[in-house]
């Protein structure tokens, strides 16, 4: 009898300990890197195919504030390299996803994340 409540005990302890390892492994990891924790790389830059399917999302949403070849028109250029909100891809992807209070609609319910990407890639493709 008590051999078994010593044996819960044990087993407890094993299974709380494991709680607390498996919880503390991804700070420790992300404390070992340079970059910050936060920062988000958008998964299809470069990616031909993707930057493709941005740009008939582009065309199709964001040109006809942006201009057709996003040079800016009542919204701002956004193929130099000034940035009012960030030019980070965490940036642009929250400026995107967020929309911000100068007139830039969010797209969150709109684009899916992927969607938002790829219009991302195709803004990049086109950097001057
Ligand atoms: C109704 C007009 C309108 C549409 C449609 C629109 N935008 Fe904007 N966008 C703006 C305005 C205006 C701003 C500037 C906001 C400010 O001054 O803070 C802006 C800002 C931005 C910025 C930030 C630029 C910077 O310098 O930080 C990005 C990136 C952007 N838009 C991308 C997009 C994308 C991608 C789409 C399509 C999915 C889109 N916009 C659709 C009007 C629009």
């Amino acid at each position: 009898m008590k051999q078994a409540v010593l044996i819960t005990f044990a087993v407890a302890v094993a299974v709380l300990l494991g709680v607390v390892l498996m919880q503390a492994r991804p700070v420790s990891a992300a404390g070992a890197g340079a970059a910050p924790a936060l920062e988000i790389k958008n998964p299809f830059a470069g990616n031909t195919a993707a930057v493709k399917e941005g740009e008939t999302i582009f065309d199709a949403k964001c040109a006809e504030c942006h201009g057709g070849d996003a040079m800016g028109g009542s919204g701002p250029d956004l193929t130099d390299d000034k940035w009012i909100h960030g030019g980070s891809d965490t940036e642009v992807f929250a400026t995107v996803s967020g929309g911000r209070k100068g007139g830039m609609p969010s797209w969150k319910g709109e684009l899916k994340d992927e969607e938002i990407w790829k219009v991302i890639a195709y803004i990049r493709s086109l950097h001057k």
